[in-house]
């Protein structure tokens, strides 16, 4: 059987495929769950310095096989509160990964630093929820932006940094430069794609907020494109994110240049047994494309350089 095992960011995972934030990670008991069914590791919620109840339903429409659009409103309890659920989860021996947002740099640095101390193994930055207003994507859409914020979070803590960046820009993969520039450890490509659907019969939006993030099939070959592209500017690892559904879904992102990769639409269709399909059947295919290990296959399809 191939090695899938990966060091990405400096953590060590025993598999590629990490819960994508936002998803499956209200408690640290789904944490656990999501381990427990097989993930390499798992990214929280997106914390942020005090509770939020996120916008009023409705916050999803789902399209039977090509994805979904969401607009939760970041909805999430707080740094006070959402420690114990990290506490919970790391004592059932998950490698979890904090994901945290904030409205600026120090705001940031400061809830990175409170994240840090919960133990967790490194950080990720949500600079790329597509609609929120004054946070993701409107803090985090140009490389200056991302390397301030990267910087000031970086010289807060002691454990890797991973910037999730945004597809909503002209030139995503100088957003990933930045945030190299800025000193993260790796970054997560890509985010959502801002998106909207619209009830005829209701004459308005369907979601109550408007604006959504399209996620799921539909966008896997946006994904695919900006892992491609990130992978020749940049020398930290890339994070593949978006439509990963089948392990063959997965290994077109590693060959695009990913090192790890997290799934979130498909554990939302369909639970987190999605995790031990994934496992088995990537080790599966690699076996039959003749790779002992995943790490070999990173960045593949791109000519020789
Ligand atoms: C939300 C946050 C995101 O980062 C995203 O991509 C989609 C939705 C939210 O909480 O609404």
């Amino acid at each position: 059987m191939a090695d899938l095992s990966v060091l990405c960011a400096g953590v060590p995972l025993r598999n590629p495929f990490l819960l994508a934030s936002g998803v499956w990670g209200e408690s640290g008991d789904s944490l656990a769950g999501a381990w427990a069914a097989g993930a390499g590791g798992v990214i929280t919620k997106s914390i942020g310095a005090v509770p939020r109840p996120g916008y009023p339903n409705p916050t999803i429409e789902t399209y039977e096989r090509w994805g979904m659009l969401n607009a939760m409103g970041l909805p999430n309890p707080g740094i006070d509160e959402y420690p114990r659920e990290i506490e919970i989860a790391r004592r059932a021996g998950v490698t979890v990964i904090g994901s945290v947002f904030a409205g600026e740099a120090a705001e940031f640095a400061r809830l990175a630093g409170r994240m840090a101390a919960t133990g967790v193994a490194a950080l990720e930055l949500n600079l790329s929820c597509p609609h929120a207003e004054g946070f993701g994507t409107e803090v985090g859409s140009t490389p200056e932006d991302v390397e301030r914020i990267v910087r000031a979070v970086v010289a807060a803590v002691k454990i890797p940094v991973i910037a999730k960046i945004t597809p909503n820009t002209s030139d995503p993969a100088a957003l990933a430069v930045a945030a190299e520039r800025g000193g993260a450890a790796a970054v997560s490509a890509i985010n959502t794609l801002r998106a909207l659907a619209i009830d005829v019969r209701l004459r308005r939006p369907v979601l109550s907020h408007g604006l959504g993030g399209l996620s799921g099939s539909a966008i896997k070959p946006v994904g695919l494109a900006c892992v491609w592209q990130i992978y020749d500017k940049v020398s930290i690892p890339v994070i593949g994110v978006g439509g990963i559904m089948t392990a063959a879904d997965a290994l077109e992102y590693v060959m695009a240049g990913a090192r790890a990769l997290e799934v979130g639409t498909a554990v939302t269709f369909e639970g987190v047994g999605v995790f031990g399909r994934l496992v088995g059947d990537l080790a599966s295919l690699l076996d039959e494309l003749g790779y002992g290990r995943l790490e070999d296959a990173v960045g593949a399809a791109h000519p020789a350089r």
